[in-house]
């Protein structure tokens, strides 16, 4: 005896669609005083657009590495109040979150190319560096766990490079200054130390002084003049054809074709 497949009606798929939606827990938080339940494992800064909030400024990668999305909040009962990047921290119950306003932080102006390693520059264009009664507030507010605190005291010794090395992470968001008794702006001083450790104090790579020499004498003219006149199909087809760096590979990893080396 056959048996007839039974034919889905279209009203039984969309119930057995509707039933698989995953159920999402909302939770209570709030936004600048106002309640709003909003879906638990959100990030501050989703959790307030999903309430309805539109960010037209304070947001900008939401991958945490722009830094613009700087956020205060507290939680139930805890006087403490905590700060953290929108983008990254994810919304608990009963947080009472806002966002920062525009804080003045100096940023002094100076001409790069006038500037030597020399750590007395640094100390004039930013004197406040010396207000810092190392209460070590900046540290504890920085997300990128950056120790901001002893990053200024290598400033105030004069070691850019110790200085520059401590704030690598630094995505310039600006909490450490908004916690700052003596009103640093951390941040900024240590994009100097950072600018000026990179172009003054860390040693030429001497491969690359060979490689710009190359490319000034012309030595990749040709093949830039190929890929010029390729259509996309050949665009693509040399790109899905390349030989690919292995992962592991180490530093002295070749190509076997070495003509554009
Ligand atoms: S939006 Fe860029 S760090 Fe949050």
């Amino acid at each position: 005896m056959s048996v007839k497949a039974k034919k889905k009606s279209p009203t039984t798929t969309k119930v057995k669609e509707e039933r698989e939606v995953p159920k999402v827990k909302l939770i209570p938080v709030y936004v600048m005083g106002k309640r709003y339940e909003v879906p638990e494992g959100l990030t501050l800064m989703k959790a307030m657009e999903y309430a309805g909030y539109k960010f037209i400024r304070g947001c900008g990668c939401r991958g945490g590495t722009c830094g613009a999305c700087g956020t205060v909040y507290r939680k139930p009962g805890d006087y403490k109040l905590q700060v953290a990047l929108a983008c990254q921290k994810t919304v608990e119950p009963d947080m009472y979150i806002t966002q920062i306003p525009f804080f003045p932080a100096n940023r002094a102006q100076y001409e790069f190319a006038e500037l030597t390693s020399a750590p007395e520059q640094v100390f004039k264009l930013y004197p406040e560096l010396f207000r810092c009664v190392a209460c070590n507030a900046c540290t504890k507010a920085c997300p990128q766990g950056i120790q901001v605190m002893d990053a200024i005291s290598a400033l105030k010794q004069g070691n850019i490079a110790q200085a520059a090395r401590l704030s690598f992470e630094c995505i310039q968001c600006g909490l450490c200054t908004s916690r700052c008794f003596g009103e640093l702006a951390q941040y900024h001083m240590f994009q100097l130390a950072r600018r000026i450790y990179g172009a003054r104090i860390l040693p030429r790579a001497e491969h690359l002084a060979e490689m710009v020499k190359a490319v000034n004498e012309g030595k990749y003219d040709d093949i830039l003049g190929e890929l010029k006149h390729m259509n996309k199909d050949e665009l693509e087809k040399l790109y899905q054809e390349r030989e690919e760096e292995p992962v592991t590979a180490g530093e002295d990893w070749k190509p076997k074709d070495k003509t554009y080396l």
